[in-house]
């Protein structure tokens, strides 16, 4: 129909595309025409060992079923982000959407989790993901035009038992999408997360299988699609997505306490004293809750705070307002 998101002419980096989500990704968008680089450096779960069979067989299937144009690259996100934008460059002479998904799990209880463990699980899902994009970011630039999906996780969001390193990593990776969609925006460079929850082998043995069959990853791939299309001028946001289910998440600040301006009002007992407003999230006369998407929602907040009229500094040394 006339909705039909064409990714035709338009040439996609997919990273840890030889599996799971990412291999799914790969043929959604080889069927819309897109040329796709499947990057995977074909290693176990843990991040240990290299096989180029990953990518070769997805780049084989994409061939196959599909007329477009696929080329694999085993590259790790780690050792050579650069090699992986070559790829694109030198096959197809362009890169216009990334979709940072390449990550390796080596879970442990904090206790238990050596530095190497916590260093190479952000080194492959934050630092890789950092090391593609900056490669990438000039051409995007140059062009005016970029897509980039960042793979974030419930883990990340709200931590998780024996994640430290992954929730970590995660989190890393909002913080530097929500500084690239505003960097990037005047650029027609989109930035956003998705936070999935898909059957892969991730998740093959830590979710009941009932569950499991529910969360094809299948599922997953429509909305990256959506994301990353020339039309779509969605950027600075978090999606949360499994089995069918489609949300978005926000950032939400309680409507908050504001103390009377005198250097006694601020002290930890007058904290105390407030704490079940501090954390109120009903909106109040005075004020009310905020979805903040940058620096400058504060300014209403601080401006307000400064304002308050010094009469209203009586015995008391704390005022609700
Ligand atoms: P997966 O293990 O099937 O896919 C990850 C792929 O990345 C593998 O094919 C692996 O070889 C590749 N890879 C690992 N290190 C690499 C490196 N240094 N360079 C290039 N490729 C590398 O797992 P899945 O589930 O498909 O994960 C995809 C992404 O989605 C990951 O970032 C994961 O953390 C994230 N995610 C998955 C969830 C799920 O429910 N499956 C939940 C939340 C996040």
């Amino acid at each position: 129909g006339d909705n039909k998101l064409s990714f035709k002419g338009r040439v996609v980096i997919i990273t840890g595309a030889g599996g799971g989500l990412g291999r799914i990704y790969a043929l959604e968008f080889a069927k819309r025409g897109a040329k796709v680089v499947v990057n995977d450096l074909g290693g176990s779960l843990g991040g240990e060992g290299q096989n180029s069979r990953a990518a070769d067989v997805v780049v084989s299937e994409i061939s196959e079923k599909y007329k477009t144009e696929a080329v694999a690259n085993y590259d790790s996100v780690t050792e050579n982000a650069q090699g992986i934008v070559q790829a694109a460059l030198d096959n197809f002479g362009r890169v216009d959407v990334i979709i940072n998904n390449a990550g390796i799990l080596r879970d442990s209880s904090f206790v238990k989790m050596s530095s190497s463990a916590f260093a190479s699980v952000v080194d492959v899902h934050l630092n890789g993901a950092y090391r593609l994009t900056k490669a990438a970011w000039p051409y995007m630039k140059e062009q005016g035009f970029g897509r980039i999906v960042n793979t974030c996780s419930p883990a990340g969001l709200y931590g998780n038992f024996g994640q430290a390193n992954y929730s970590a990593a995660k989190m890393g990776l909002v913080g530097l999408s929500e500084t690239l969609a505003k960097e990037g925006y005047k650029y027609n460079i989109r930035v956003n997360c998705i936070v999935p929850l898909a059957r892969s082998r991730m998740t093959e043995k830590v979710v009941p299988p009932p569950i499991l069959k529910q969360l094809s990853p299948e599922k997953i791939a429509p909305l990256v699609v959506y994301l990353t299309h020339e039309s779509t001028e969605v950027t600075n946001s978090i999606f949360e997505l499994a089995a069918g289910f489609y949300s978005q998440i926000r950032w939400e600040r309680s409507s908050g306490q504001i103390f009377n301006p005198d250097a006694e009002s601020f002290t930890a007992e007058a904290i105390l004293n407030k704490w079940p407003s501090i954390c109120d999230y009903r909106d109040k006369p005075f004020n009310k809750t905020q979805h903040p998407t940058q620096l400058s929602d504060y300014n209403a907040l601080i401006a307000k705070a400064r304002d308050l009229p010094q009469n209203e500094q009586g015995s008391q040394s704390i005022k609700s307002l």
